[in-house]
């Protein structure tokens, strides 16, 4: 059981920062470029990494040292990638909902806005015309339905220009001179199986030929990795292998060679976080037994939204006798990491690491109960960087505005 991260023992970084922390390795995030690059070598490809799944800057300067560019869905993440050092034309801003007043700010900003509903590409042309470039985020689920029953959802999603709806987008585009230059779809934040993610490939591409001079094809997140230890995972060397050979085919046709873009999240820092958590109390009723921590779904959401399984694995006594736990947080109300867990015994005092943690974790943290957020740590080139501060009780004043009634 892997309970240091290149040789650095969790407990001392503990010892300096405290717990919660959330601890992440780069060097696992760098594995999992390679494993993209390598899967998806034989494409002319960009792999954007999805700013969302964790925001914070190191992480962001590290996707750039590593030569990805950057898919972001709000100006603020647009400006932290530019902060970050990553070029105006390395980013793509996806819209989601967005007012006119944040694409004048992103096409201002220099960045590819890409576009998700016909009236806001109406109001695109209206302001713009040929001038500036646009992309088009499609809907595609009706076509890749019979796939898989997980798209089902997927019809009622408010993401995407419905591809039906693709005549319209030929109509206001001539309308307004505008230049397409890319097609963009996020059809799943969870691919389990290559012929879905080809799927959605083939009807990409038959659209795509109804748009001339694309520079690239989208294809969004949603690349998974297993949570429990046999969950089935995408097999991304397949994928990659089958793709090309679709793309290949798609560029024949086509006569042109847009790059195939991937904007991978989960699939990148998953794997590298680690939430660190301390037991702070032991309890047995005649039905369980609850391991109490001092974290909660204030700092990690994703059981108590999603009811997500996390591997969960105590350190302090890693080859202890089994027992099964409920581990619970510290929230005022029902908060579970864990249900029925059978872990290594638990004592008061053990620290756990609550695995995958890294995508979706601390970037959907929050005050509730005024707890403050956690101290993030990252672990690189075998020397551990404290990549944010703890918050503090000031933190949670910072911005009540103070009324003398
Ligand atoms: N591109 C777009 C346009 C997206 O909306 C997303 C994620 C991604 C890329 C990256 O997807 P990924 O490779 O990480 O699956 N909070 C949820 C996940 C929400 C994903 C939203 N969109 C969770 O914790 O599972």
């Amino acid at each position: 059981m892997n309970i240091s991260i290149q040789n650095i023992k969790p407990e001392s970084l503990v010892l300096k920062y405290g717990t919660p922390l959330y601890l992440y390795d780069a060097a696992v995030i760098d594995r999992q470029i390679e494993r993209m690059r390598n899967a998806f070598k034989g494409l002319p490809h960009r792999i954007n990494y999805a700013a969302k799944a964790l925001t914070n800057i190191a992480v962001l300067r590290h996707m750039k040292s590593r030569g990805l560019g950057l898919d972001v869905v709000s100006v603020n993440e647009l400006r932290l990638g530019l902060e970050c050092g990553f070029e105006p034309d390395e980013i793509l801003f996806t819209s989601n909902s967005i007012t006119m007043q944040e694409v004048k700010e992103a096409v201002e900003l220099g960045v590819n806005v890409n576009i998700d509903s016909l009236s806001l590409l109406e109001r695109f042309g209206e302001a713009y015309r040929g001038a500036k470039p646009c992309s088009i985020r499609l809907k595609l689920d009706p076509l890749i339905e019979s796939h898989t029953k997980s798209a089902e959802w997927h019809k009622f999603s408010k993401f995407g220009i419905h591809h039906s709806k693709i005549g319209r987008v030929a109509e206001i585009s001539r309308k307004y001179d505008l230049k397409i230059v890319g097609l963009h779809v996020h059809n799943s934040s969870a691919f389990l199986d290559v012929p879905v993610y080809l799927a959605t490939a083939d009807a990409m591409f038959e659209i795509a030929k109804k748009f001339n001079g694309l520079k690239f094809i989208d294809f969004g997140g949603g690349i998974t990795i297993p949570f429990q230890p046999d969950e089935k995972a995408i097999d991304v060397d397949n994928l990659g292998e089958k793709l090309t050979q679709k793309t290949n085919s798609f560029y024949r046709e086509y006569g042109e060679r847009p790059e195939i873009w991937f904007e991978p999240g989960r699939f990148l820092v998953s794997e590298c976080g680690w939430l660190l958590t301390r037991v702070t109390v032991i309890k047995e009723n005649e039905k369980a037994l609850f391991a109490g921590t001092d974290t909660g779904f204030n700092h990690l959401l994703r059981p108590a939204l999603y009811g997500s399984w996390h591997e969960i694995v105590n350190l302090s006594n890693p080859t202890g006798k089994k027992r099964r736990y409920h581990i619970t947080g510290n929230m005022c109300e029902t908060d579970f990491l864990a249900h029925n867990r059978e872990l290594s015994e638990i004592r008061e005092g053990d620290l756990l690491a609550v695995k995958n943690a890294g995508a979706y974790g601390s970037c959907m943290a929050s005050n509730y109960n005024s707890r403050v957020r956690p101290a993030e740590v990252m672990i690189r080139g075998g020397k551990a960087y404290l990549i944010k501060k703890k918050e503090t009780y000031e933190d949670l004043l910072r911005n009540q505005v103070e009324v003398d009634w």
